[in-house]
């Protein structure tokens, strides 16, 4: 049976002035910056609580590396909705997961008609910290997102993506160019249904006081199903494209539109249609252009890209995918505090996540045979007039099976975005949190691991990638997972793809599991 991941899932104090930690080995004394982390922290309010762990209510964290020793604090984010849940205690507003009840203060007659009101988007900006023209902020996939200040984690400004682009939300996972421009995706919902759209924000700001201004839809895609958009939680960039990935994980618009009137939950809107293909799209960075050719491939479910680049006249697409993509919903908090066998169960209707790469030919016209191989890898065939179907090459060996696969990939992304790379990291997943750290080597597709003896677990990577010249270093969080205590663990990367240990630093207070964070040096 697996061991019970519980104390992970729960909520915790705040420890809102920096502490220090036990270091053990040595932090070199040229590391410095700050690693900011964001994830869920509190589920329950009076007697209420959410269902789902994507409900939780932001959490920042802080590790500061500075001359050898670290420093730790943490930050409830103040969202509209915290704020509101805290003065009433009691859950006021719905979260992906979670319907919230109507106040009990109102009369019979007013509940009643609350039911007919639409889900107002929570600003709960739990998945991500993001930058946009230099500035800090916390994301979610809603519309809204928080300014917020990397040195104290104060909130500072609440900022409406629909005030400044017609989207209704965007991803928690942007790209950037390297001189700062940013992309991002979100759906818009008209008369005529959905679309989805790719958002450009410039690199810097014209005054002090700006946040999103200047942001524009580069362009629209139109949905194969207009009332059943696909869900995408990322998106891939290579130098020149971008590629929205349509998968087959449902949004059904109706059932979504009212959720509160049959008082469901809005994830019970979201569903997987396995028989539908995955359709890559590219987008043209420099006119918007999408292109004509639709790359398809049998039924794959993404939630997090790895790198694109192109070579040769192909664009590589390298990202984890899941060839079962119900996941979602087994993320229920009950099902993460199971034990014994009710958790064995749930692990094993959970699909893993493999690294693949995909290659794209560009140079597909209507001058193009059908019915040939399209690359010298013989994946890609293109089938009827503006359609290539494509088959993705493995980017592991059969030794990754038994690690759970591998989820949550970094790469040095100052270095390495849409260029060719050899390395990357990632957590195996033989738990339904990571519990292993994987190195991966493109070369020759073979891993080196790091898996923690006892009840250690090692969180979703965020990597601390040095800029030094001479030396780099990689650091990643390791929890204990019967103090939900964290380690945070540097590693010397060697030429030789190993990883040894250089020193950690024990950070000795409660912390809840987390999804994502940036290092800035
Ligand atoms: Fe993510």
């Amino acid at each position: 049976g697996l061991e019970t991941i519980a104390p992970l899932v729960r909520s915790v104090e705040e420890t809102p002035e920096p502490i220090s930690t036990e270091v053990q080995g040595t932090i070199p004394s040229w590391i410095h910056g700050n690693l900011l982390r964001n994830g869920p922290g509190k589920f329950e309010f009076g007697n209420r609580h959410y269902n789902h762990w994507f409900d939780g209510m932001a959490m920042l964290h802080q590790f500061r590396i500075s001359e050898g020793r670290v420093t730790y604090m943490s930050r409830f984010l103040h969202s509209d909705v915290y704020k509101k849940n805290s003065e009433q205690d009691r859950i006021v507003m719905s979260e992906f997961g979670t319907l919230a009840l109507p106040d009990p203060c109102k009369n019979v007659f007013q509940r009643f008609l609350s039911r007919f009101e639409m889900i107002e988007p929570t600003d709960n900006a739990s998945v991500n910290f993001v930058k946009y023209k230099g500035d800090y902020y916390v994301s979610t996939e809603t519309n809204f997102m928080h300014r917020v200040d990397p040195e104290n984690l104060e909130t500072l400004e609440k900022v409406d993506w629909s005030k400044f682009v017609a989207v209704n939300g965007a991803t928690a996972h942007p790209h950037y160019d390297p001189d700062g421009t940013s992309y991002n995706m979100g759906n818009s919902y008209g008369r005529k249904g959905a679309l989805y759209n790719i958002i450009r924000v410039p690199p810097e700001k014209s005054e002090a006081t700006e946040t999103l201004h200047g942001a524009k839809v580069l362009c629209s895609i139109v949905p194969q199903h207009k009332s059943r958009p696909s869900y995408y939680h990322s998106f891939a960039m290579s130098e020149n494209y971008v590629v929205f990935i349509e998968q087959p994980i449902k949004m059904d618009l109706l059932k979504i539109v009212t959720c509160r009137l049959r008082g469901r939950a809005l994830c019970e809107g979201i569903y997987w249609d396995g028989g539908q293909d995955t359709v890559f799209h590219l987008v043209s960075k420099h006119t918007g252009e999408v292109s004509t050719v639709k790359y398809h491939t049998k039924a794959f479910a993404t939630f997090h890209q790895i790198n694109a680049f192109e070579e040769d006249g192909f664009l590589m697409i390298d990202l984890c995918c899941s060839d079962n993509g119900q996941a979602i919903n087994n993320y229920l908090i009950q099902n993460l505090r199971k034990s014994g066998e009710a958790l064995d169960e749930v692990y094993n209707s959970t699909g893993r996540a493999f690294p693949r790469r995909f290659v794209l030919p560009l140079h597909v016209t209507s001058q193009t045979a059908a019915g040939h191989n399209l690359n010298t890898r013989e994946t890609c065939v293109k089938t009827d007039k503006d359609t290539v179907f494509c088959q993705h090459e493995d980017l592991h060996g059969d030794d990754l099976l038994e690690f759970g696969g591998l989820e949550f990939p970094q790469i040095n992304y100052g270095r390495c975005n849409t260029k060719p790379y050899r390395y990357f990291y990632g957590c195996g997943f033989r738990h339904l949190v990571g519990d292993s750290l994987l190195k991966m080597d493109l070369k020759d597709k073979t891993f080196k691991l790091q898996r923690p003896a006892g009840a250690l677990r090692w969180t979703p990577v965020t990597l601390v990638f040095t800029p030094h010249s001479r030396q780099r270093v990689v650091g990643c969080l390791q929890k204990r997972l019967l103090t939900s205590t964290d380690d945070l663990c540097l590693f010397r990367q060697v030429l030789d793809g190993r990883l040894p240990e250089l020193g950690r630093a024990n950070v000795p207070v409660n912390m809840p599991y987390g999804f994502h964070g940036i290092y800035e040096a």
